[in-house]
């Protein structure tokens, strides 16, 4: 999809930051740009501070002067801005195509207002088109990505699971560890499912985003759209 919607939503979400806001920063090509109007805002004197979702948005934010700082000093985040790989009806989201999952929940759950931003394309009647990114330990993986399919099986699904890649090579996250990307088709549940991968032992978190937003913003050619819940 276009930059130009990215950045449509990207300019409606600069409208919801207010002056000594602290600011939960998401990760993506849609974050990044609302970074370069958030860093344009610091410049005309804008006072915010933010706490980063990945080493890649950290180091953009660093680059354009952007002030940070971590969750631990200021306690709770009074709004952050994260992108998402698909949105349903209930504003329930899929996230981690970028493989920043972990760290994003941290960040959405310590806010009092996630507001996601994205372009049309992400807007689906229900979740699982994008394969579901699982975190998981690299200690003994395989056999975690077992027992994911196992669980899964039992409830229902069925499909295929895959050790994330970056050529060759493993996808090693900031946290240092792996993700399996699951594909089980269309999700009934996705409260469900959200709670019964992060039982499994080795699990650290999945990409599954439920009741953490009530606001999205949708960048399309017709302009911009404010879905509430
Ligand atoms: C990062 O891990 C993801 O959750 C991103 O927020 C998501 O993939 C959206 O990225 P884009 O804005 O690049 O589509």
């Amino acid at each position: 999809m276009s930059k130009e919607m990215k950045i449509i939503a990207a300019k409606e979400a600069i409208t919801y930051v207010k002056d000594g806001m602290t600011l939960g920063l998401g990760t993506g090509s849609t974050v990044d740009e609302f970074l370069i109007l958030l860093s344009k805002e610091i410049q005309n004197g804008l006072n915010i501070c933010g706490v980063v979702t990945s080493e890649k948005t950290k180091n953009l934010s660093n680059k354009l002067s952007i002030p940070l700082t971590t969750l631990e000093n200021v306690k709770k985040l009074d709004l952050t801005i994260d992108g998402a790989d698909e949105i349903d009806a209930d504003l329930s989201l899929i996230k981690g195509g970028g493989g920043a999952l972990l760290r994003e929940k941290i960040i959405a759950f310590n806010s009092s207002e996630v507001l996601i931003i994205a372009d049309e394309s992400k807007l689906v009647d229900k979740l699982g088109i994008f394969k579901l990114p699982i975190e998981v330990s690299p200690y003994e993986h395989e056999v975690t990505s077992f027992k994911i399919m196992d669980k899964l099986n039992e409830v229902g699904y069925n499909g295929s699971i895959s050790l994330r890649k970056d050529d060759q090579n493993i996808f090693i996250t900031d946290g240092g560890n792996y993700i399996y990307d699951l594909s089980i088709g269309l999700i009934n549940e996705p409260d469900n499912l959200e709670q019964l991968l992060n039982l499994i032992p080795g699990v650290f978190e999945n990409g599954l985003f439920i009741n953490l937003t009530k606001k999205v913003i949708i960048g399309s050619e017709n302009g911009v759209r404010v879905i509430t819940k």
